[in-house]
């Protein structure tokens, strides 16, 4: 491989709670957040500045961050669609937000009520207000690979979003495949496309296990150099915009994955498997890690 560091950007706390159909207590989810860091993933993306009318289960937003411990190296960012939630991000001290506009106009509307053109100008506003204040700010492409509403979705098309949101100043840009529609052959087009675009080592990969495909998939972006990739602990995950997807790809699967390959992620391995078991007993669910589940039976 290009690169023998890889990063883990650790989105349980958010993907996976935002879908969760009851309300998980505060202070579960400030321990999985700590544990995670604790853990030594480099980054946790901790909850989201959303509208709590659109996202109720993360209307606790300003109440984690205040009641994390911020482990020093560590990044905690969080989602903020607008103005409103950069704000709110702002006043609860958050050093990194993510902007995420969708490659379809279907998906876009369900998401985040406005079309692209709108929700890109949104973007730009949020980028330089952060920028200004120094909070970095990510960019996700959601539905970058396929679309609930609207099916395919041109690599073009996905690729020249991406263009946009690190021409804004987006520092990195994480293509998200949140259906878990993608194949390894999708894969490499998408990524091939957005390298016209966006530096290599600024794309990340966000990919959700709906068919299976995540741990192939990923394994093509690190052959063709791809070196950030986001996943959840026991695959949690999924929008309550886009019906029928499953969680992302799951943290432990990835981390054991690059231990096959003697990959550099910072990651303690007992640690992971001890939040995996605290989040799935505290939510009363299956571990949706196979390597999760063979590692705790062992
Ligand atoms: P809207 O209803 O069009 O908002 O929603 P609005 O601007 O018309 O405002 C309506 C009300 O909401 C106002 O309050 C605003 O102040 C309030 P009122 O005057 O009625 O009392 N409001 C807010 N309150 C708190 N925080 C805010 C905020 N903004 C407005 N930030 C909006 C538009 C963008 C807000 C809404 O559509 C929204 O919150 N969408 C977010 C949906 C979401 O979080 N989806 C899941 C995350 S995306 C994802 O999972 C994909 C990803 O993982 C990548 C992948 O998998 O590919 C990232
Ligand atoms: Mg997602």
């Amino acid at each position: 491989f290009a690169a023998d560091q890889i990063t883990i950007v650790e989105v349980g706390p958010r993907d996976g709670l935002q879908n969760e159909q009851t309300q998980v207590p505060t202070q579960v989810k400030v321990e999985l957040i700590n544990r995670l860091a604790e853990a030594g993933v480099g980054a946790v993306e901790a909850t989201s500045f959303v509208s709590p009318k659109w996202v109720p289960q993360l209307a606790d937003s300003a109440e984690v961050m205040s009641s994390i411990v911020k482990l020093p190296g560590v990044r905690y960012p969080v989602l903020t669609p607008n103005m409103k939630g950069l704000e709110r991000a702002a006043a609860a001290g958050v050093k990194e937000v993510a902007v995420f506009p969708a490659a379809t106009e279907a998906f876009s509307m369900k998401n985040l009520n406005a079309s692209i053109p709108n929700i890109l100008a949104c973007c730009r506003e949020v980028v330089a207000a952060a920028r200004d204040q120094d909070i970095a700010v990510r960019g996700y492409v959601s539905c970058a690979l396929g679309c609930p509403y609207q099916g395919k979705v041109n690599p073009q098309e996905a690729a020249k979003l991406a263009g946009n949101l690190y021409d804004m100043g987006c520092y990195e840009v994480s293509m998200g495949d949140t259906i878990g529609v993608a194949t390894p052959a999708s894969t490499a087009k998408l990524f091939q496309a957005c390298q016209e675009h966006v530096p290599l080592q600024k794309l990340a990969a966000h990919m959700h296990d709906t068919y299976g495909q995540a741990l192939a998939n990923i394994l093509t972006c690190l052959q063709m150099g791809i070196t950030v990739f986001d996943t959840s602990i026991a695959g949690l995950g999924g929008c309550p915009f886009a019906m029928g997807a499953t969680g992302n790809v799951a943290t432990e699967d990835v981390v054991y994955m690059l231990n096959g390959f003697g990959l550099n992620h910072g990651i303690n391995l007992d640690k992971l498997l001890a939040a995996s078991s605290f989040i799935t007993g505290a939510l009363g669910k299956q571990n949706n890690s196979r390597a999760a589940t063979a590692m705790l039976a062992a």
